[in-house]
């Protein structure tokens, strides 16, 4: 059996390896958010998103990242047709960094989970994202 191995190249522990690879690129790669365009920082310090830019906001439970907002990042969620929410994507435990993973929101420091809305699933945080003010229009949202 290890002659028709060698001959095609590919060893049992091999393809074994390259299996076991693939699973770990699969399960634990965190899926990013993707991140806002046609973003505008406002003298006021609020950041307007416009939605015909951000087709992924189109849907509820859209998600887009908006990072370097005055040293921040935010996250814009859709949550209803007419209804956005704007957390800080600042863990409420030590401020830990967030990603995506799926459907929630992971702390890189001690795994903590929030719902994309910000609610706390999971500690060692006990308390929710923080939210940002949000005024929706048909063609933008403006945060802070
Ligand atoms: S800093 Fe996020 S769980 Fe500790």
């Amino acid at each position: 059996m290890s002659n028709i191995e060698e001959s095609t190249g590919i060893t049992r522990r091999g393809a074994l390896c390259a299996l076991s690879l693939v699973t770990v690129g699969i399960f634990s790669s965190p899926e990013a958010a993707t991140a806002a365009t046609g973003v505008k920082i406002l003298r006021s310090g609020k950041v307007r998103v416009a939605l015909k830019s951000n087709p992924v906001l189109k849907k509820v439970g859209g998600v887009v990242r908006i990072d370097d907002v005055q040293g921040r990042s935010i996250a814009l969620v859709r949550t209803s047709a007419k209804a956005y929410v704007a957390v800080n994507l600042l863990c409420t435990h030590q401020g830990g960094e967030l990603v995506q993973t799926g459907n929630q929101w992971q702390c890189q420091t001690h795994q903590a989970t929030f719902t994309l809305a910000g609610k706390n699933l999971v500690g060692p945080a006990s308390t929710a994202l923080k939210r940002l003010p949000v005024k929706a229009t048909a063609s933008r949202v403006t945060i802070g």
